[in-house]
């Protein structure tokens, strides 16, 4: 297939913008950018509204959770940031990246890759990284002044051609089909499919999302190390609670929660 960048532009995205949300005002493409959520956070600074979409076709400083990049090399991945203005208080904020889990699997496997989701926010097949999420925020007191949900999605091309230390933990959708895709299809998929989760989660609350999140998550019974900012614990998962918070049980069996962290499979 012949880079199918052109498929992301404004023009060619435009018949598929036809949700509540999103719309071709609101579309911004660039060739090149330094990261699609550092640019969606300053639209949002500038007062941009809700629905804000931002697409590039290359990074040059992708964001990764923790401080890490996130490698964007150009004619290959999708990588794009959702501005959102939810009437949510700050604390379930984090729960918009386990929505927009669910909406990226569920495009994926429409595109007949098969997933599961790790907490908090990857895509995995067969124990690598296909997907990420990034979400990050600006608020104001208690509430959420604005938020933006960054994905990027291992397309085409190989994870091999990744640098080494990511290679051996990453996978492109191409590596799984054997064949390349329309990053337009799949954009246009996983749209539909954020604005599907993102409505229910507004409209009838946290509970539908985490059934349905646990039901294609790695959970009950595997085995994880656990890293947060004070500790690492190896560690058996159990469940996702009604916070979006995740439940394990250390090896001694002792049960505990974790609100934020790294879980690394063993
Ligand atoms: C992670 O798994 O650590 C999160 C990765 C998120 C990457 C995406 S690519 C589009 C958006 N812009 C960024 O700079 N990061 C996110």
């Amino acid at each position: 297939m012949a880079d199918d960048s052109e498929g992301l532009t404004r023009e060619a995205m435009t018949p598929h913008l036809s949700g509540r949300l999103f719309a071709a005002e609101r579309y911004h493409f660039h060739p090149r950018l330094d990261s699609t959520n550092q640019q969606a956070l300053s639209m949002g600074q500038s007062g941009a509204p809700e629905g804000t979409l931002v697409v590039a076709d290359a990074q040059t400083r992708g964001r990764g959770r923790l401080g890490r990049s996130w490698c964007s090399p150009a004619g290959e991945n999708l990588y794009f940031s959702m501005l959102l203005r939810p009437p949510l208080p700050v604390h379930q904020a984090p729960r918009l990246t386990l929505v927009a889990g669910l909406a990226t699997l569920e495009a994926l496997r429409s595109a007949g890759v098969p997933g599961v989701l790790k907490w908090p926010n990857d895509v995995l097949v067969s124990g690598r990284k296909l997907a990420g999420i990034l979400t990050e925020m600006a608020t104001e007191g208690e509430r959420i002044r604005h938020v933006v949900v960054g994905i990027g999605v291992n397309v085409n091309g190989t994870a091999q051609a990744f640098p080494p230390e990511v290679a051996s933990r990453a996978v492109t959708m191409a590596d799984i089909l054997q064949r390349k895709l329309h990053r337009q299809e799949l954009l246009t998929a996983l749209l539909a499919a954020w604005e599907h989760w993102y409505d229910c989660f507004l409209t009838d609350g946290f509970e539908p999302v985490r059934m349905a999140w646990r039901s294609q998550a790695l959970l009950e019974g595997q085995r994880v190390r656990i890293e947060t900012s004070s500790e690492t614990l190896d560690a058996w998962l159990e469940d996702l609670d009604g916070d979006g918070f995740l439940l394990a049980r250390t090896t001694d069996g002792e049960r505990f929660r974790v609100l934020a962290g790294d879980v690394v499979l063993i």
